[in-house]
C-alpha cells in the first residue's frame, strides 16, 4: 500500500518529502488515510503528526497560523508566521507529518500558499513530510507545475480512482453489516445501488447516503402502517410489517438523488457549495446568530431552511434530503451531526467560525440577501 510505504520511507526514514493524493469526492481518500494513521499510530509516536482540514479555514493564508498553533509556536501573522514556521521545520527535532485534507481550499491567486507549503520539504535541513488530499484532479498540473522544476522535490502523486461496483458492494455490505441483526437491505437492493452509483461517480458517500435514505423511507412506511393498527373488532395482530429495504425502495431513492442530476450533468462544483447546501448553511448561520448557540436540532434547522426557501422562492428539500445534505457537509468538515433515534432530533453543529463560513459563502448575491433579511 503506497500510503503506508510513503509514511514508512519518509516519516520513519527521516526523509522530508511530499505526497499529493487526488481523487473525486467519496473515493475513500480521507477514510484510507485515517485508517493508515490509526494503524501506524505506534510507529508514528516518535514524530509529530498534524492533521488539518482546510475546509475549516477562513482563507488559504490562514493555514499558516493554524499550523503554528498546532505546533505550539507563538502565533504571528503574514510573512512573520511563515518565517517562524520555516525556522521551526528546519530546526533539529522529530519529523513533522502534516496532513492537509480538502487541499483544494488552499487554491489562491498565484497559488503562493500551495507553493510555499510544497517547497518546505525541500528546504535544507527540513523535517517536514507533507501529505495533501484534494478533490480536483488537475490541481497538480495547474498549480504545482512550478514544483516540477525541482525534480528532487516535486510531490509524489497518488490517484484514487472511483470505486468499482464490486468495491462499492463490499463497502456497503460491510458498513450495513455493522448494524446488528438481519440484513437491513436485501442483497439485490444493495447490488443495484452499487451498480448505479458506480456508473455515475463511484462515490461511496453517495452510495451510503442512498442506503441510509432508503432505510428512512422504509421506516416511515412502517410507522405509517402501525398507525393504522387497531383493526376494528379484529383480534388478529397486525401482520408483520416488511422491515427489509428492497430493490424498489432503493430504486426510488436513486432516481430522487440522481434523476435530475444525471440529466443535467451538473458536475464539479467542488470549490464552492451547491445551491441547496449554501441555503442550508445560511440557515444554520442565521440560527446560530439568533439563538447564540452552535448546536441546533435538524428539525429546527429544516424549519428555518424551509422558511428561507419560501422567502427566496426557492424549492425546498424535505427533511430526509436535508439530512443527506447535512451529511455531505459533515464529510467536508463544515459541521458535525450527532445522530439521534429520530432524524428530527439529530443535533447539528457548526465546525467553522461564523466569520470563516460567511467568508466562504459571501460570494453570491443570494447569500447576502438571506443573511441580510435575518430571522423573523
Ligand atoms: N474502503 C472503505 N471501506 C468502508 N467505507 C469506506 C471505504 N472508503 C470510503 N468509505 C466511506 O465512504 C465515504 C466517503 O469516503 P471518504 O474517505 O470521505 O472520501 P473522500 O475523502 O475521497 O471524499 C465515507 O463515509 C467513508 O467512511
Ligand atoms: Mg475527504
Amino acid at each position: 500500500m503506497i500510503l503506508r510505504q510513503f509514511l514508512q520511507d519518509h516519516v520513519l526514514g527521516r526523509r522530508p518529502g511530499s505526497l499529493y493524493v487526488s481523487g473525486a469526492p467519496g473515493t475513500g481518500k480521507t477514510a484510507c488515510l485515517s485508517r493508515v494513521l490509526l494503524d501506524c499510530k505506534d510507529k508514528l509516536a516518535g514524530s509529530r503528526t498534524v492533521v488539518l482540514n482546510c475546509m475549516a479555514l477562513g482563507s488559504p493564508q490562514s493555514v499558516f497560523p493554524a499550523l503554528a498553533q498546532h505546533l505550539g509556536l507563538p502565533v504571528a501573522t503574514g510573512r512573520e508566521c511563515i518565517r517562524s514556521l520555516e525556522k521551526h521545520l528546519t530546526a533539529k527535532g522529530p519529523m513533522v507529518l502534516l496532513v492537509l485534507d480538502e487541499l483544494d481550499q488552499l487554491e489562491s491567486k498565484g497559488q503562493d500558499v500551495l507553493y510555499t507549503l510544497f517547497e518546505w520539504p525541500q528546504l535544507p535541513g527540513s523535517r517536514l513530510v507533507l501529505v495533501g488530499l484534494a478533490n480536483a484532479l488537475d490541481l497538480t498540473d495547474r498549480s504545482l507545475a512550478r514544483l516540477g522544476a525541482h525534480p528532487a522535490g516535486s510531490p509524489r502523486l497518488l490517484h484514487f480512482p472511483p470505486y468499482t461496483k464490486e468495491q462499492l458492494t463490499r463497502i456497503l455490505q460491510e458498513r450495513l453489516g455493522q448494524v446488528a441483526g438481519d440484513p437491513v437491505l436485501d442483497s439485490a437492493a444493495l447490488q443495484f445501488c452499487a451498480r448505479k452509483v458506480s456508473a455515475v461517480s463511484g462515490d461511496a458517500r453517495k452510495a451510503l447516503d442512498v442506503c441510509r435514505r432508503a432505510v428512512e423511507v422504509v421506516e416511515l412506511e412502517v410507522r405509517g402502517q402501525t398507525l393504522l393498527k387497531p383493526l376494528p373488532g379484529g383480534d388478529s395482530p397486525v401482520s408483520p410489517v416488511p422491515k427489509r429495504v428492497g430493490l424498489l425502495h432503493v430504486s426510488r431513492v436513486l432516481s430522487e438523488v440522481f434523476g435530475d442530476r444525471l440529466a443535467g450533468g451538473s458536475r464539479g462544483a467542488q470549490d464552492t457549495f451547491p445551491l441547496q447546501q449554501k441555503v442550508l448553511l445560511c440557515s444554520l448561520l442565521l440560527l446560530a446568530r439568533h439563538s447564540h448557540t452552535r448546536e441546533v436540532t435538524l428539525g429546527k434547522l429544516h424549519d428555518t431552511y424551509s422558511q428561507v426557501c419560501r422567502r427566496q422562492q426557492l424549492p425546498a428539500v424535505d427533511q430526509a434530503e436535508c439530512l443527506s445534505l447535512v451529511t455531505l457537509l459533515e464529510s467536508r468538515g463544515v459541521l458535525e451531526v450527532k445522530r439521534a433515534k429520530e432524524a428530527r432530533l439529530a443535533k447539528v453543529s457548526l465546525m467553522l467560525e461564523e466569520a470563516a463560513l460567511e467568508h466562504k459563502l459571501q460570494d453570491t448575491a443570494l447569500v447576502g440577501s438571506i443573511l441580510a433579511q435575518g430571522l423573523h
